[in-house]
């Protein structure tokens, strides 16, 4: 065993994937008092030059083994293949996961479901990194029944917006988001727009409707990749900025959600969320307005989130508690998503 607090007691945590997020796990656990250690490490390269905080000695390729040798599996590799797979045999063979992976959550929710309503599978990361969002949208902000909710949920996106706004090229922008290691593996999943949509699902199942689709989200989703250091210098000269929002509403009767990016006016809420951090804003009848701001993607930010989770799951503490029914689609309610909003330029 490697890190932590090693005794007879102490819980086996085994690590899937040891990248941006991993590599800031392995250093806070590092640092923190727990009563566990990382017994082993999944890798695709052990060979790879790493951080000293990753346990070298602990570093596999052989998933199977990572999965025997532990009590709690927490899953920073990403991807809805081996990831999903990996995650559904621990928590078949009763371990609790912790995920900051939000694609494989919203494409593949019913297949966690049981985990979900058994309590033993926590993401608090996997939507706006360490700034919470999981866990009051499934939590505190279940008083009041939600009338929208409006939320910039794509740091990699905001930042590139940040650096148009300067005068930067698209693709320097990217390729310093990456550095800086807000993007995804395959960064086309910011840009795109379908990472905030991944996250947007994830919340609207949480607060508005457990069934909400990944398939319906995704068809309004938009991305940025179409913008440039014009257009965005454009809009600004209103005193406003352009930002990728998600959003969730009710129309004719159900609930919408978008993904677009669009012109936020300067009063805006949500238009002060600049570089990697993001915003959530969220209306409910009783609670009235609730914003929610700080860093939504990058390693240590994310490692915050993820160590939080392992702390519920060591000490056995249920983890987000699944919306049961669809919340009511309010009656006469106008909704105003994002006030003076505009659709800038086509689909990317
Ligand atoms: P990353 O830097 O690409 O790290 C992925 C890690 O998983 C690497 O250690 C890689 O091994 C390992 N891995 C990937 N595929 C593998 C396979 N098939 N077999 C064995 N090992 C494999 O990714 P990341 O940025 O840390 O993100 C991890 C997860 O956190 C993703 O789900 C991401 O969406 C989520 N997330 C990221 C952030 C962020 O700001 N970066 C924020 C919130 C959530 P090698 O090192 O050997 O290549
Ligand atoms: N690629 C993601 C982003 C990481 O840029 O927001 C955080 O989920």
């Amino acid at each position: 065993m490697t890190r932590g607090r090693v005794g007879t007691s102490a819980k086996r945590i085994g690590l899937l994937g040891a990248g941006t997020v991993g590599s800031a796990l392995c250093e806070l656990i590092g640092e923190a008092d727990l009563n566990a250690a990382i017994t082993q490490v999944l890798v695709r390269d052990p060979e790879k030059a790493r951080a000293g905080c990753v346990p070298h000695r602990a570093l596999t390729t052989d998933a199977d083994a990572v999965l025997e040798n532990s009590d709690v599996v927490v899953e920073l590799m990403g991807g809805t293949g081996l990831a999903s797979e990996l995650m559904l045999r621990a928590l078949a063979a009763g371990k609790r996961v912790v995920t900051a992976n939000k694609a494989v959550l919203a494409e593949q929710w019913d297949a966690f479901s049981p985990f979900l309503e058994a309590g033993t599978l926590y993401f608090e990361a996997a939507v706006m990194a360490g700034t919470p969002t999981v866990g009051p949208l499934s939590g505190a902000l279940r008083g009041s029944k939600p009338q929208e909710l409006h939320a910039i949920l794509n740091g990699t996106c905001n930042y590139i917006l940040g650096e148009l706004e300067a005068g930067a090229e698209f693709k320097d922008a990217l390729n310093e988001a990456q550095r800086l290691g807000y993007a995804e593996a395959d960064p086309s999943l910011d840009v795109g727009g379908f990472d905030a949509a991944h996250k947007l699902t994830i919340l609207g199942r949480l607060a508005f409707d457990p069934a909400l689709s990944w398939e319906a989200v995704k068809a309004n989703t938009h991305g940025i990749g179409h913008l440039t250091p014009a257009i965005v210098k454009e809009a600004m000269e209103d005193g406003g900025r352009l930002r990728l929002v998600g959003s969730i509403y009710p129309e004719e009767g159900r609930w919408r959600a978008a993904v677009r990016p669009v012109y936020l006016p300067p009063e805006h809420p949500l238009s002060g969320s600049a570089s990697n951090r993001n915003g959530l804003l969220f209306k409910g009848d009783a609670v009235g307005e609730v914003l929610i701001t700080g860093a939504g993607a990058g390693a240590a930010p994310t490692a915050s989130a993820v160590l939080a989770d392992l702390l519920d799951a060591l000490a056995e503490r249920p983890g987000p508690r699944p919306l049961q029914r669809s919340a009511p689609v309010p009656e006469g309610y106008e909704a105003q998503p994002l006030g003076e909003v505009l659709l800038v330029g086509e689909p990317s």
